[in-house]
Formats: structure tokens, sequence, C-alpha cells
């Protein structure tokens, strides 16, 4: 899963994966976090998110990363924002209002940038790596956040034999090898959700589960 292949998707609007809505585990269990509100929260691969809003409306500061301008453009447009563009360490920086969004790639951000945040909101974005990748988001993720950060992981999991990622099914066996020796783990809700998962239906899929979990650093 290289660059190539998600800038292209953008450039071909083949965004299947974005919802107009915020997530309704995101509205269900944020509060769980128990953050104050003027928190920073970091939302890698954060595409043109819905939830970002719902983030900002709790107080926070968003940091988000993301491969694609066209994400981000069409993000700061939706959201009637005038962004100021700096660079910095190879990225361009829009930042308006609560949203400072990095454009570029997750993996060459300053590891300050991850260790100033409190906590983590990652929706579809485990699930955009393959198996490898996987492992090196994890492994960023905890060599980089500080002690007590939060994560909210709100995954998919379904028989990877009815359809090729992305997403790709991580189950909660998947979720403790990636995160249990940084991070307690609590999961929080299982939902079965192919009905609301049109396209992922016609790609062969005969169930789906959307679970949420939220990890703490130790
Ligand atoms: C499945 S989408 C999810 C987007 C968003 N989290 C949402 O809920 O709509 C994955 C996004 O990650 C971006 N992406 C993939 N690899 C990335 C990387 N290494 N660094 C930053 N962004 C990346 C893609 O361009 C795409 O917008």
């Amino acid at each position: 899963m290289d660059a190539k292949f998600w800038l292209e998707r953008w450039e071909n609007s083949e965004t299947g994966f974005h919802r107009e809505d915020a997530n309704a585990s995101l509205r269900r269990f944020w509060p769980r976090l128990n953050l104050p509100p003027k928190s920073t929260v970091f939302v890698p691969l954060c595409g043109r998110s819905s939830d970002m809003p719902l983030l900002a409306q709790n107080g926070h500061k968003i940091i988000g990363v993301e491969l694609s301008d066209i994400a981000i453009r069409m993000f700061f447009e939706n959201q009637k924002l005038t962004a100021d563009i700096r660079q910095q360490d190879g990225f361009d920086i829009w930042s308006a209002g609560p949203y400072e969004l990095w454009v570029g790639d997750m993996f060459k951000l300053p590891s300050q940038l991850i260790n100033n945040c409190s906590a983590v909101y990652d929706r579809a974005s485990l699930v955009a790596f393959p198996r490898e990748m996987q492992k090196d988001y994890s492994k960023l993720l905890a060599a980089h956040l500080a002690g007590q950060a939060q994560i909210l992981l709100v995954s998919l999991s379904y028989d990877q034999t009815e359809m090729e990622g992305p997403p790709f099914s991580t189950p909660a066996e998947r979720i403790e090898d990636l995160f249990q020796s940084s991070f307690d783990i609590e999961a929080l809700d299982h939902a079965m959700t192919l009905e609301e998962n049109e396209n992922l239906k016609k790609r062969g899929l005969t169930s789906l589960t959307e679970s949420c979990y939220l990890l703490k650093k130790r």
C-alpha cells in the first residue's frame, strides 16, 4: 500500500471510506477518555474526516496527518476555513482554528509532535495498512506517545478470504499482538455493521464487525 495507491484514490474520488457523519463510537465513547478540553489529539491518516470537527467541538486541538493535499483542501473548504500553509520537516502544514494538518507520510513525522499529544483517535487508520505496516504503525505509537496517553481505536474485522484489503481485518487477537506490549487494552464495543458498508458488501463481504477499543500507554 504505497503512497501512489492512496494519492490516486483521492485524485479519482474513490473515497468510499469517507463518512459525512461523525462515527457513532466516537460520539459514545470519547467521554471515557476524560481528557481536559484543551488537550491535543493526534488523528493519524485523517483524510477529510468528519470526526475531526466533533473532536474540535470537545475543545481539543487537532494534529492530523494525511498523504493527500486534495483531502486536506476539501476538509478546510468544507469547514469554511482558510488555512495558512507553512513548510516544516518536509511537510506542508495547513492550519486554521483548532486544526493543524500535516500533509505527508505519517512515518516521517517528527517524534516530538506525537509525544505532545494526549490522545490518538484512529478510525480506518490501522486497518488501512497491510500486516507489516500495521506493526510499524503500532511501534511508532508505542515509541513516541507519552505514558498515560490514550488511543480510541475503531477497527474492523471480517473473513479476510472474502476480500482483499484495504481495509484489512484486525480482529481482537491482532490488536493484542500489536499493542499489548506497551498498552492496556479495553474492548468497548463490537457491532455488526455490514448493512452500513454497502461498498464492502459489493466487494464480497458477508459479515463485518466494527470494534472500538480504548488503549492506555503504560
Ligand atoms: C481509509 S482512509 C481513512 C481516512 C480517515 N481516517 C477517515 O476516517 O475517513 C486512509 C487514509 O490514510 C491516508 N494514508 C495512507 N497512508 C498514509 C501515510 N503513510 N501517511 C499519511 N496518510 C496516509 C490515505 O490517503 C487515506 O486518506
